[in-house]
């Protein structure tokens, strides 16, 4: 049978294969909300301009909705040879309303309409994206509110640096969650434009309101180029290109995670909600939840490549390779937001080891930066000097194997003559970081400070969970 849509062309019907490999109905049913909104908001707009006649735009609105409570029902049929949800719906239609139904796609297109459906699609995740967002950032700041004057050790290269307190690691997290939130705005701002009246590539001669349609959809404006307007999916590229920089953030500390709850670092306790267990070692809490938020950032990544890969070098407007946009942005959209929610609850879940942080705080010589810090603000010595006494001292206690600050007196003045007892009032985990009061810095102070700061900024915002 030929097609019921372009059927005056086409004497056949497709092949199988064709098709199978045409059909897009299995995923962008997911686009079912939008496109009745889309079509809605389209002939509402064709009776004002007198386009359409009033009583078949209602008719076909009435359709519509009807439509709609099939099919969140349950009960539409979608059919894969009617390709995909813009045909699927329009041939429900047809049989709800008769013939008046053809008249919705007047001065429309397959191709507008999927690139609304679509902007529509990414901008509403988008936006839900960034509610669960805060909610992290929120469980984040809450964390260091609570642990602002808890030392841990500070990495670099994983070698201990310097000591750092808990809730300044939290909020470090804020501030990049924070940095993906804006690009996220910031994305959604500029993909804020609406395509449909674009038509197929050229615009049409009917007497169509773009602007009364765009302001229907929620969209600032339309879009200003009919060309561009069905030819561009560099939305969905700036979606995937935030989501793939939050799936790396979100990565880091999943990764972190898993490192503080081994036995070996025993930093943080994981409860049972977050975990799993060995089928054959007893002892195993295993963090699998943190391992596969640190592995779907791959699948994040890979759907910003596909569809890199899918643009490129296309001509313009419209080509079927298009079609390939939503698949696997559905999948990495999806993924991260069960990435966020999962690594939220962990968050929430996890509890420091207070008296492990500080013991690991305190290994590796981790104040040995204090110590030539004091050389050179007390004996007033120029620092790259400090760092080769420090040095020495540290070699000693190396040799011994002691800590830094159990280091003798003597054994130091042996290196430089002018090192008194006060020394010692630095070498401390506690009065390191307590020391650390530059704006940004580690100290107690400023970490409650920027912890409050944080959930004083998210109790604003009305999304925050
Ligand atoms: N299912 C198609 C897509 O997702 C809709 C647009 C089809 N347009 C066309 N000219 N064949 O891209």
């Amino acid at each position: 049978m030929s097609n019921r849509m372009w059927g005056g062309r086409f004497a056949e019907g497709p092949a199988a294969i064709m098709e199978e490999i045409n059909a897009s109905i299995g995923y962008d049913q997911k686009l079912y909300r939008q496109d009745i909104a889309g079509s809605k908001a389209h002939v509402r707009m064709l009776a004002a301009q007198q386009i359409v006649a009033g009583e078949d735009a209602q008719a076909i609105a009435h359709g519509l909705d009807t439509i709609l409570s099939e099919i969140e029902a349950g009960k539409f049929e979608f059919s894969r040879a009617l390709e995909d949800i813009h045909m699927n719906i329009e041939a429900r239609l047809a049989e709800l309303v008769g013939p008046a139904a053809g008249r919705l796609h007047t001065a429309r297109s397959r191709n507008d309409q999927v690139a609304t459906d679509f902007r529509l699609w990414v901008r509403d995740t988008l936006d839900t994206l960034d509610e669960q967002l805060a909610g992290l950032q929120l469980a984040l700041a809450t964390k260091a509110e609570a642990h602002a004057g808890v030392v841990m050790p500070g990495f670099t290269h994983l070698q201990s640096a310097q000591p750092v307190t808990f809730g300044h690691h939290m909020l470090a997290y804020v501030e990049m969650i924070g940095r993906d939130r804006s690009r996220a705005t910031d994305a959604r701002k500029r993909m804020n434009e609406c395509p449909l009246g674009a038509a197929a590539l050229a615009g049409t001669s009917f007497p169509i309101d773009r602007h009364a349609t765009a302001k229907a959809l929620g969209f600032d404006r339309p879009a200003a180029n009919s060309l561009d307007a069905v030819a561009d999916r560099d939305f969905v590229l700036e979606a995937l290109t935030t989501a793939s920089i939050a799936a790396m953030h979100l990565s880091r500390l999943a990764e972190e995670i898993v490192i503080w709850c081994s036995a070996q670092f025993g930093f943080i306790k994981l409860s049972d909600k977050y975990t799993t267990g060995s089928s054959i070692m007893p002892q195993k809490q295993n963090p699998d939840a943190a391992e596969l938020v640190r592995a779907k950032a791959g699948r994040v990544y890979g759907a910003l490549m596909a569809l890199l890969t899918v643009m490129k070098g296309l001509p313009l407007a419209y080509s079927k390779d298009m079609q390939e946009d939503k698949e696997q942005a559905f999948d990495a959209l999806a993924n991260l937001s069960l990435c966020i929610a999962a690594i939220t609850g962990m968050v929430d879940d996890m509890e420091p080891n207070v008296k492990a942080l500080k013991k690991a705080a305190g290994s590796g010589y981790s104040t040995a930066t204090d110590l030539a810090d004091w050389l050179v603000r007390v004996l007033g010595m120029p620092f790259r000097q400090a760092h080769h006494v420090t040095g020495t001292i540290v070699g000693i206690a190396a040799d011994r194997g002691i800590e830094l600050h159990k280091v003798p007196l003597e054994d130091m003045q042996a290196v430089d003559a002018g090192i008194t007892e006060d020394v010692y009032s630095v070498l401390s985990v506690d009065k390191s970081v307590k020391s650390r009061v530059s704006y940004g810095g580690t100290a107690p102070v400023n970490v409650r400070k920027q912890a409050r700061r944080w959930l004083k900024q998210l109790s604003r915002e009305p999304e925050a969970k």
